[in-house]
């Protein structure tokens, strides 16, 4: 049975910060309230960068922080609820402007838990065929799809984008346990965006209502608490593995009461939980990735450090992984 590991990460963010003070001028909010209630202080927000854009160098970044070249890679996914163009893929656009001549290309949609779901996919793909190294990208310009007239939603989200690369070793297996869930009931009463309208000579639909995100903040909020710890004690249980062993848990980046209530529940410190949401918002897909290339980039983790993986969102989906650098 072949293994697979993360060899190396990179990220890029838009360089416009849009603080909370400056959604007061845009919404009746404060920095007061969306500090106590989220830990958000500031989010970036494209300034004309697509999703593809980003995409790409943050995949640029994985590329030189792992000394690899365009034609190393055999396979990309990206994950993103946010694309520029249903076609081509995100994907496909990254491969091109990249120059991955080798690489099949696909986009995955599965919301804030898409980069976990598609390292899972990654690492099923990299086992079961001859593909030797995965592109695994989050990458989100959630600004496009925001009310910004809506201060329970425009306040929590933001751009980014996060790669991982992925290859086959000859090594143990780095993805030691994994867990992936959706609930699709749920989702459609908790968390919507993107609706298309059926507009044709043949069938006409009232107006698409939820072309921009509506979420039902409480209901996401008691979902996410139950989840997150669920998502660590099943890959802890998996993998046969302590906490302690785990350097950190590196959380989809919704809200920073949601990831201190997980800690509280688990009874470990606020700090095993790595924390950025503060910086970036909830960049959905592009949120674990970022944390990730974050990580690295401060020295903070290094090769044979076991990390969990825990995300949540839209679907719902929820899914973790528990991996060995
Ligand atoms: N500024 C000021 N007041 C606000 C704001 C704001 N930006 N937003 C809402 N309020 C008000 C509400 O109108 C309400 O006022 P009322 O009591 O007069 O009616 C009051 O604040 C409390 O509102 P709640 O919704 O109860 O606030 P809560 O403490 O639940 O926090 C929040 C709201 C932050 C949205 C929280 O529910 C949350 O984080 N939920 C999870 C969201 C999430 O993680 N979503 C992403 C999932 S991932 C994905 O896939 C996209």
């Amino acid at each position: 049975m072949k293994g697979v590991r993360i060899v190396g990460f990179g990220h890029y963010c838009p360089e416009n910060i849009v603080t909370n003070k400056d959604l007061e001028n845009i919404v009746d909010t404060s920095d007061d309230w969306i500090i106590k209630r989220t830990g958000i202080k500031e989010r970036r927000i494209s300034n004309g960068e697509g999703t593809v854009e980003l995409a790409y160098k943050a995949a640029l970044e994985a590329l030189k922080n792992c000394n690899l070249s365009s034609e190393d890679i055999d396979l990309i996914i990206v994950s993103t609820i946010s694309p520029d163009r249903m076609m081509p893929s995100t994907a496909c656009s990254v491969q091109g402007l990249l120059g991955c001549n080798n690489a099949a290309a696909f986009d995955l949609s599965a919301a804030c838990s898409g980069f976990v779901y598609s390292i899972l996919t990654a690492s099923s793909l990299l086992k079961a065929t001859d593909k030797k190294r995965a592109l695994v990208i989050g990458a989100e310009t959630l600004s496009k799809i925001i009310d910004w007239s809506d201060r329970s939603t425009c306040v929590l989200f933001g751009d980014g984008a996060g790669a991982a690369i992925l290859e086959v070793s000859d090594e143990e297996d780095g993805i030691i346990s994994t867990c992936f869930y959706a609930d699709g009931k749920q989702g459609e009463t908790s968390l919507v965006a993107g609706e298309l309208e059926l507009n044709t000579p043949f069938a006409k639909e009232a107006m698409a209502e939820n072309m921009y995100m509506t979420m039902n903040g409480r209901e996401v909020f008691r979902f996410a608490v139950t989840v997150l710890p669920s998502i660590v004690n099943e890959l802890l249980e998996k993998a046969g593995e302590s906490i302690e062993n785990i350097k950190y848990i590196v959380p989809h980046q919704a809200n920073y009461r949601i990831i201190s209530e997980a800690s509280r529940r688990l009874r470990v410190k606020d700090d095993k939980f790595y924390v950025n949401v503060d910086k970036y918002g909830n960049t959905s897909g592009a949120s674990v990735p970022i944390a990730l290339s974050e990580l690295l980039e401060k020295g903070l983790i290094k090769r044979g450090d076991k990390i969990i993986l825990a995300a949540f969102g839209g679907g719902l989906t929820w899914a973790g992984a528990l991996i060995k650098l």
